[in-house]
C-alpha cells in the first residue's frame, strides 16, 4: 500500500463513495433515553445543569413517553424521585413507590415502549449511598435482599427490563433469583457491568438529587485507573445471569467498551452519562461547537468502540437528526 499506486482519497472523493465504504453505522434502534419520574403533579422542572432534561411528574412522563416512541426510539430508562427517603430506601421496593406508579402509567399509555427501570437504592436512601449503611459503609449482602425486591416490584408493576447500578457483588443473580422464582423469568437484566466511580455523574446526581450525604462512592464503584477489572466484572455478571452488560461512563472509556466487545459475545451497551451531555450542551450554547455535528460523532465513536446500545440524553435529538439527515 504505497503511494502512488494507493491514494487513500480514491474512495473518499463524493458522498456515494463515502456512503459504500463507511463500516459504522447509527440508527434509531441503538438508543435508550433516560428519564426522571418526580413523586407529585404538574411538575415540569428542567435540571439546570442538564439543559433540555427534566424531573417530570407522571403526566409530563406519560407525554415525553408519547414523543419518545413517536420518534421511533425503542426504550426508555427510568429514575425516581420518591415523596420522602429514609435510611434503608423503602419507597424503592414500595409497590405504589414512584417508579412503579410510572411504570404502570407509560405500560397503559404507551404499551410499545419498552420501559427499563434503574434498580439501585441512592435515589431513595436520606444518606444517597446506593445500599444500607452498616460502620460508615455500604454492607453488600443486606443491600442484595432489597435491591432483589426492589427488581420484582419493578416486574410486578410492568417493567420490561431491569438495570441495577448499585455496584454490589452478586446483585444479578439475586436479583435473577428473585425474578425467576416469581415467574418473571423472561424479564432481562442489562447490568451496569463496568462502572467507574466518576465525576461525570455530578449534573446526575442534581437531577435524581441522590448525592451522597456523606463520603463517596469508590467503596463500591470502579477506580478509573484500572482496566483489567473491567474483564473481571464483566465475568461475574455475564455468570450470574446478565442478559446485555453496559460500561459507563463512554466517551472516557471507550478502551473498555473496545476490551469488552474483543472479549464477550453478549449484547453491550454504554451510558453517556449527565456530565458527557452537560459539557457538549455549555458548549453548544456558547456557540463554540456545532452540537448536531459533535453529537453524532460521539454517537458513532460509542458504535466504532463497540457499543450495540446507547444511553444518552441526547436521544431525542439523535432521532430526529436521523430522520432530516
Ligand atoms: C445510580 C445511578 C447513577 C447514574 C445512573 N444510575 C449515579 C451514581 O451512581 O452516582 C449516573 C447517570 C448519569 O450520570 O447520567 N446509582
Ligand atoms: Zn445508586
Amino acid at each position: 500500500m504505497f503511494f502512488p499506486q494507493f491514494r487513500a482519497r480514491r474512495i473518499r472523493g463524493n458522498e456515494v463513495f463515502r456512503r459504500m465504504v463507511r463500516e459504522t453505522t447509527l440508527s434509531v434502534n441503538d438508543l435508550i433515553y433516560p428519564m426522571f419520574s418526580a413523586f407529585g403533579s404538574g411538575i415540569k422542572k428542567e435540571i439546570s445543569s442538564m439543559p433540555g432534561i427534566y424531573q417530570q411528574s407522571i403526566e409530563h412522563i406519560v407525554a415525553d413517553a408519547q414523543e419518545v416512541y413517536g420518534l421511533g426510539i425503542p426504550a426508555v430508562l427510568l429514575f425516581g424521585i420518591p415523596e420522602t427517603k429514609d435510611a434503608v430506601g423503602s419507597d424503592a421496593y414500595c409497590d405504589t413507590g414512584i417508579i412503579q406508579e410510572t411504570i404502570r402509567a407509560i405500560k397503559r399509555e404507551v404499551p410499545g415502549l419498552v420501559v427499563i427501570t434503574d434498580v439501585c437504592m441512592c435515589e431513595y436512601t436520606d444518606h444517597g449511598h446506593c445500599g444500607i449503611i452498616k460502620d460508615g459503609d455500604v454492607d453488600n449482602d443486606s443491600t442484595l435482599e432489597l435491591l432483589a425486591r426492589e427488581a420484582l416490584s419493578h416486574a410486578r408493576a410492568g417493567a420490561d427490563m431491569v438495570a441495577p447500578s448499585d455496584m454490589m457483588d452478586g446483585r444479578v443473580a439475586a436479583i435473577r433469583e428473585a425474578l425467576d422464582e416469581n415467574g418473571f423469568d423472561k424479564i432481562p437484566i442489562m447490568s451496569y457491568a463496568v462502572k467507574y466511580a466518576s465525576g461525570y455523574y455530578g449534573p446526575f446526581r442534581e437531577a435524581a438529587e441522590s448525592t451522597p450525604q456523606f463520603g463517596d462512592r469508590r467503596s463500591y464503584q470502579m477506580d478509573p485507573a484500572n482496566r483489567l477489572e473491567a474483564l473481571r466484572e464483566a465475568a461475574s455478571d455475564i455468570d450470574e445471569g446478565a442478559d446485555i452488560i453496559m460500561v459507563k461512563p463512554g466517551l472516557p472509556y471507550l478502551d473498555i467498551l473496545r476490551d469488552l466487545r474483543n472479549e464477550y459475545n453478549l449484547p453491550l451497551a454504554v451510558y453517556n452519562v449527565s456530565g458527557e451531555y452537560s459539557m457538549i450542551k455549555a458548549a453548544a450554547i456558547q456557540g463554540w461547537i456545532d452540537e448536531e455535528r459533535v453529537v453524532l460523532e460521539t454517537m458513532l465513536a460509542f458504535k466504532r468502540a463497540g457499543a450495540d446500545i446507547i444511553i444518552t440524553y441526547h436521544a431525542k435529538d439523535v432521532a430526529r437528526w436521523l430522520k432530516q439527515g
